[in-house]
């Protein structure tokens, strides 16, 4: 089904507000912390472009400066949505790519009842080439909102069923900014000339099943049998002229999330001998990519269970992902449990 651009004008702010008075307890805390994030990341959309410029600016070795620009940018992200989200009195604690720990909200500040959970900069091996990179996001309730306490471990560590809303910025040829709060995904893009987040998709929808296969083949010698053989059998041409599937790759989740969800088709990080879980973390990468693509029709398992069922253990857990085209995702699901069963 083709995606449906909207000529509706709403800002995301509205369109916040507006899905907020759905929800009977609304209270517009949800839609305040929302609006704060928002603000992140109207300034990381400017520093993620200016850094480029800086690069040329700067006309220096690469590799020494690049290395700390990359890391500055990773820990500049983490800062710009620190800043902008500690002192709203709706946050009870903070988890980030970027910290060892949880980050705890500042004594001085009120402790409100929802948790964020971040990857301030996806792809962060891309800045130098100017490739998309991106920010991912996931929110939920405390596990007992009545409380004004510092928030727990145990509220950074639920099951991805329970996130209230998740999303990401993706900083690419135009910055956009896809979202759901449970109610489908929403797409809005940024006009840096009005300083606002417009409505442009609405309630966006993945394709049953897609021809496109994303994945880092360097890692083929590695990966399980099941998977060798999901993908042999994705480039064997068929008669019906779906397979072979093109295979798209960007390296950044973000982006190959973002493609997948619009044209369908199967995003993989699979264990390997090296890294049995995979690369990709559970917490606040998996998980929200996860709820986004459930949101939009589409499928996200670690090859055996639905991602959102299962319970997180530590913060940087890794899981292998398989997400996607409800199709595709079964499909290397059944490829898993042949060669399992062998
Ligand atoms: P991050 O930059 O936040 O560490 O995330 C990078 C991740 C993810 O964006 C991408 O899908 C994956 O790394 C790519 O890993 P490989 O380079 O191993 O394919
Ligand atoms: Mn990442
Ligand atoms: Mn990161």
């Amino acid at each position: 089904m083709p995606i449906v651009k909207t000529s509706k004008l709403i800002t995301i702010e509205r369109h916040i507000t507006e899905e907020g008075a759905m929800h009977p307890d609304a209270t517009g805390e949800f839609s305040h912390l929302l609006r704060d994030f928002t603000l992140a990341m109207r300034i990381l959309a400017r520093d993620v472009r200016r850094a480029g410029l800086n690069d040329v600016l700067g006309q220096t070795d690469g590799t020494n400066i690049h290395g700390e620009r990359v890391k500055r940018l990773d820990i500049h992200a983490n800062d710009v949505i620190f800043r902008a989200m500690d002192h709203g009195g709706h946050l009870c604690v903070m988890a980030s790519e970027e910290a060892d720990g949880m980050i705890a909200i500042p004594d001085e500040y009120r402790k409100g009842k929802y948790v964020l959970v971040f990857d301030p900069l996806d792809g962060s091996s891309n800045i130098d080439v100017n490739v998309t990179i991106g920010t991912i996001f996931s929110i939920y309730k405390r596990v007992d909102p009545s409380l004004n306490t510092p928030g727990t471990l145990e509220d950074c560590l639920q099951h991805g069923w329970k996130q209230v809303a998740a999303g990401y910025a993706m900083y690419g040829s135009s910055t956009q900014l896809v979202y759901s709060s449970g109610n489908g995904v929403d797409v809005f893009t940024f006009d840096p000339t009005i300083g606002e987040f417009l409505l442009t998709y609405e309630k966006i929808r993945i394709p049953k099943r897609g021809k496109i296969y994303s994945v880092n083949s360097g890692n083929a010698h590695k990966w399980p049998q099941g998977v060798r053989d999901y993908v042999t059998h994705l480039l064997k041409p068929s008669d019906d002229g779906i397979r072979p599937y093109s295979l798209r790759y960007v390296g950044t989740m973000v982006a190959d999330i973002h493609r997948t969800l619009h044209y369908g088709g199967i995003f993989m990080y699979p264990g390997d001998t090296s890294m049995p879980d995979g690369k990709l973390r559970l917490v606040y990468e998996v998980n929200p990519m996860a709820f986004l693509i459930e949101q939009a029709g589409g499928r996200a398992s670690d090859g055996v269970k639905r991602v959102l069922d299962i319970k997180p253990t530590s913060l940087h857990q890794h899981i292998p992902c398989f997400m996607g085209s409800e199709e595709d995702v079964l499909e290397v699901e059944e490829f898993l449990r042949a060669a399992s069963s062998e």
